[in-house]
């Protein structure tokens, strides 16, 4: 489903990533977790074609997407990933609905009564009702998050990559969403989700982000210092800029 070769990712003189090779295969659900600053944003953001490697090969359903034209990229990644950013990132000038709408109007075609219909389920499926002409300002964050989810659905994607999507939501909402991606890969959409917070890790198949590197995640093997650490690193909303 997704392949990623020896991918290799520098900010000036900070190496992020350090030839990272991972496999997720189809209907996986696999959490990536580690310091924050670890480079975890940089790494989904190269899975989903949002973000070019300085080295390395990713392939997307056996596609090498960094050969592909930009045009033929866009499409792809409209087609067959759908992103839930870590930060709240629904169009406050669009409705509720029109948000969930957005990736059909970004793919070559307006919205018809089919679509409508679909986003309409899909804010239903996320527990959304009645709400559907607002405007993301008058919802609360874990209501916008699960606006922000049905949105990523919307092209039904193979692949949902979500990053740290629960990090400014209060516990119950947390769990609730969680519950709702475990949903979403039970029935069949492939998910890669990153994380801070250490608990989660347990969900599916787990790795920890760490000096540039992946390694299999052991609950143990992570000092609880470190845990700790990574949960306390970034509050919402913070400036990300620390370095291993
Ligand atoms: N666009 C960018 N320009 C320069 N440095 C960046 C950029 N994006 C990320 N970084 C740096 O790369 C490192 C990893 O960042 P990031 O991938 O956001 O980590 P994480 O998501 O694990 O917190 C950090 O040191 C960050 O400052
Ligand atoms: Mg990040």
């Amino acid at each position: 489903m997704i392949r990623l070769e020896a991918l290799g990712k520098r900010y000036k003189s900070v190496e992020v990533l350090n030839r990272i090779t991972l496999t997720v295969d189809a209907g996986e659900f696999v959490v990536i977790t580690g310091r924050s600053g670890g480079g975890k944003t940089t790494l989904l953001s190269i899975a989903g074609a949002l973000t070019k490697p300085d080295e390395g090969a990713v392939y997307i359903e056996g596609i090498d997407i960094l050969r592909l034209p930009e045009s033929e990229l866009a499409a792809l990644r409209n087609r067959k990933i759908g992103f839930v950013f870590q930060f709240p990132s629904l169009i406050a000038a669009l409705t509720v609905l029109d948000n969930v709408l957005l990736p059909v109007a970004f793919s070559d075609r307006s919205p018809n009564r089919t679509d409508r219909d679909f986003a309409e389920s899909l804010l239903e499926q996320v527990g959304i009702t009645g709400k559907n002409a607002l405007y993301p300002s008058q919802l609360s964050g874990g209501q916008q998050r699960r606006v922000a989810i049905a949105r990523a659905m919307m092209n039904r994607p193979s692949i949902i990559l979500a990053d740290e999507p629960t990090g400014d939501l209060d516990e119950t909402t947390e769990a609730e969403i969680m519950n709702l991606f475990q949903e979403i890969n039970r029935r069949g959409t492939t998910v890669v989700m990153v994380t801070h917070a250490v608990d989660y890790a347990e969900l599916g198949k787990a790795y920890v982000l760490k000096n540039g590197n992946l390694f299999p995640y052991e609950g143990a093997a992570l000092p609880a210092s470190a845990a700790r650490g990574a949960t306390a690193a970034a509050p919402a909303g913070s400036v990300q800029g620390e370095v291993l």
